[in-house]
């Protein structure tokens, strides 16, 4: 590191630095302000209320979560909320910002200083913590839907490779992508009022994706545990949730699918290519 970055280098990045950070000081502040939902389970007898806290702009980074970091950072630690790879990776920075189910680490900070912008945590979840909602149930129906490979010849795990032709590989994009961020699911209004026994938009379409996966041997008995009135049949097209997911999927559309599948309007049909020609 030294021969690559000589002392005379390491002055004049210090000096660049310097003169940044100067500017960054000397600029006038473009103070933006937060308002965050708030709750204590510590103090349980009082209220949720709406928490102000002004960042400037010229010291944070573009996102709603750099925003975030800095309040907790400088401001308020007390200040709660989950947040991973920043990178719109993990889902667990998920949040309803302006209104918005979104990511806050994908989502820029709206720049109109005369305009407050308002957290809240997922709607219409139990909330652990301030901007941190309780997942459980939400995990428990993913967890319902047996979210991995299934067959009726299952080998010993690692000595079998299964195949899939690049059609049939094809039909799992844009399901295979979902974060699990749950921004859809809880934009849907049937998820709302229905959550208990409605699985809603992001455990279907991993339901579905499972389902028509050529590979997988239970798509009959996959779509025979959704053919009840509540699993899949609240779901009324109303979209919010394709419109919703922060990565630009479409899980209306899986439901559909799933309904067609249920109906016998459509089929999966047999796989693109034999799987089991590698037994031998
Ligand atoms: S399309 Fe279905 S799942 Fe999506 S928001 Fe509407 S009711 Fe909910
Ligand atoms: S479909 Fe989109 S919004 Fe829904 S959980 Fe997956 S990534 Fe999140
Ligand atoms: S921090 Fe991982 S998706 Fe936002």
């Amino acid at each position: 590191m030294a021969k690559i970055f000589p002392t005379n280098c390491r002055n004049v990045i210090r000096q660049v630095r310097g003169l940044h950070s100067s500017t960054v000081q000397n600029a006038e502040a473009r103070l933006k302000t937060f308002s965050i939902y708030r709750w204590n389970p510590d103090k349980p007898d009082e209220k949720p209320d709406m928490q102000d806290y002004k960042v400037d702009l010229n010291s944070c980074g573009p996102m709603v979560l750099d925003a975030l970091i800095k309040i907790k950072n400088e401001v308020d630690p007390t200040l709660t909320f989950r947040r991973s790879c920043r990178e719109g990776i993990c889902g667990s920075c998920a949040m309803n910002i302006g209104g918005t189910n979104t990511l806050a680490c994908i989502s820029k900070i709206d720049t109109n200083l005369s305009k407050r912008t308002k957290i809240y945590p997922l709607p219409h979840m139990y909330v652990v913590k301030d901007l941190v909602p309780d997942m459980n149930h939400f995990y428990s129906q993913y967890r319902s839907i047996q979210p991995w490979l299934q067959r009726k010849d299952a080998k010993e795990s690692g000595s079998q490779q299964y195949l899939q032709s690049v059609d049939d590989r094809k039909k799992l994009d844009g399901l295979y992508e979902c974060i699990l961020c749950a921004c859809c699911s809880t934009s849907c209004p049937s998820y709302w009022w229905n959550g208990d026994k409605y699985l809603g938009p992001a455990v279907l379409m991993q339901a579905y994706r499972w389902i028509i996966d050529s590979r997988d041997d239970l798509s009959k008995e996959r779509l025979e545990k959704l053919r009840d009135p509540f699993s899949v049949y609240r779901c009324h097209t109303i979209m919010n949730c394709s419109r919703t997911c922060p990565k630009g999927l479409n899980p209306g559309k899986a439901i559909a699918e799933i309904k067609k599948l249920l109906a016998g309007v459509i089929e999966k049909g047999e796989p693109g290519l034999n799987t089991t020609a590698l037994h031998n």
